[in-house]
């Protein structure tokens, strides 16, 4: 089957790093229908994706308001489309959240999850791609971390990813027949180059670019650097920043795998570019993209973060044929363009 005759189903489509998968599926020639509850998006971003795409392709995107925690929201949407693989990307994300209220995101995370598995099985859709997380790399004795290494949950997000990760491989060994590709994320940055979509959290936001990015535009009034008394060049942390459109890109991967290779079972992927960045470098480059200046505190180090974490990336390269393009001044450009467009996200200042 030709790739344009193949139908996604994305869930969690509207989000982050969802929009801009979805932008790269509809290109390559996917369609593509999206099921999210708009938790913590916006329809204004399925709109800008269709804007983006064009009339033509934006025929091929379908969008579904539904959570997959109602198994008769998912039961719908398989009743009447036939799916050839799901990527999977709807689910909480807040570490700190997480340790306060735990069982919402057993809820949305493992619930949703393990009731998706059931209607794919059910609809004999056996192909999926999971969003998985560095998170369960945990503290990494050794970097660059890589896929073989021994896992571990530092919080309840964590632990949703790393039960995840096993149900996936449980089922996949019990069904031979199935396909799936879990695919660990570093640090997604960035935005899409025409400046139209990104990320816009509710809220203060935990991570660091969308902090930075705030305040570059006055939102907040300082960074607070969490640690500074880190063993690495500069004292503070390390991260493997990654633009979010190689992200897309990675995903792009993953899916022609399923579709090409049969030998696949419950395989991990790293999706990271492998270089280290530090927090104060990051803040260095985003500066040197936006010309703002960014205030800086340097505070404590932040509970459960680990010192520096970085990829290996030479399985999906192998395996995948995929590597990171970008590096952080265009994820820093890109960013940019994006908050300078639009300071409030996809609304308009309150
Ligand atoms: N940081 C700051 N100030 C801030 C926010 C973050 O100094 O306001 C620092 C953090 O302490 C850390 C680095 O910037 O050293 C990166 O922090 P992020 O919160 O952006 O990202 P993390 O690496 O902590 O977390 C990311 C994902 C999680 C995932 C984790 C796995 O956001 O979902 O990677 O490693 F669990």
């Amino acid at each position: 089957m030709a790739l344009h005759d193949r139908t996604i189903l994305v869930t969690g489509g509207a989000g982050f790093i969802g929009t801009h998968t979805v932008v790269q599926l509809l290109s390559e020639g996917f369609t593509v229908w999206i099921i999210d509850n708009l938790d913590n998006s916006v329809l204004e971003a399925i709109e800008r994706v269709r804007d983006l795409v064009g009339a033509e392709l934006s025929r091929k995107l379908h969008f579904n308001l539904g959570d997959l925690r109602n198994k008769a929201d998912l039961e719908k949407l398989f009743s009447q489309t036939k799916f050839d693989a799901v990527i999977h990307f709807a689910g909480l994300k807040a570490v700190g959240e997480s340790v306060v209220n735990p069982r919402r995101y057993f809820d949305n995370n493992l619930i949703g999850t393990i009731n998706l598995y059931e209607i794919m099985a059910k609809y004999n859709c056996k192909k999926m791609v999971f969003s998985s997380s560095a998170t369960v790399y945990g503290q990494p004795e050794k970097i660059p971390c890589v896929e073989d290494f021994n896992l571990m949950a530092m919080n309840p997000y964590g632990r949703t990813k790393l039960f995840l990760e096993e149900i996936a491989c449980d089922i996949q060994k019990a069904e031979p027949d199935w396909k799936i590709i879990l695919l660990r994320y570093f640090n997604p940055v960035g935005a899409h180059e025409s400046g139209k979509l990104g990320e816009d959290p509710k809220g203060i936001p935990n991570n660091l670019m969308p902090y930075i990015q705030q305040v570059a535009v006055g939102r907040l009034p300082e960074l607070n650097v969490y640690g500074h008394d880190y063993p690495t060049r500069d004292g503070s942390a390390i991260r493997d920043y990654i633009h979010v459109m190689d992200l897309a890109d990675g995903h792009i991967a993953a899916l022609q795998k399923l579709f090409i290779s049969e030998d696949i079972g419950c395989t991990a992927y790293n999706l990271g570019t492998g270089q280290g960045t530090s927090v104060l470098e990051m803040v260095a480059a985003f500066e040197k993209a936006s010309g703002k200046k960014i205030p800086i505190k340097l505070c404590p180090r932040r509970a459960g973060d680990a010192t520096a974490v970085y990829a290996s990336t030479e399985k999906a390269a192998k395996e995948l044929g995929w590597k990171a393009k970008y590096g952080i001044a265009e994820m820093c450009r890109d960013q940019w363009k994006w908050a300078s467009n639009n300071p409030w996200g996809y609304h308009s200042k309150p």
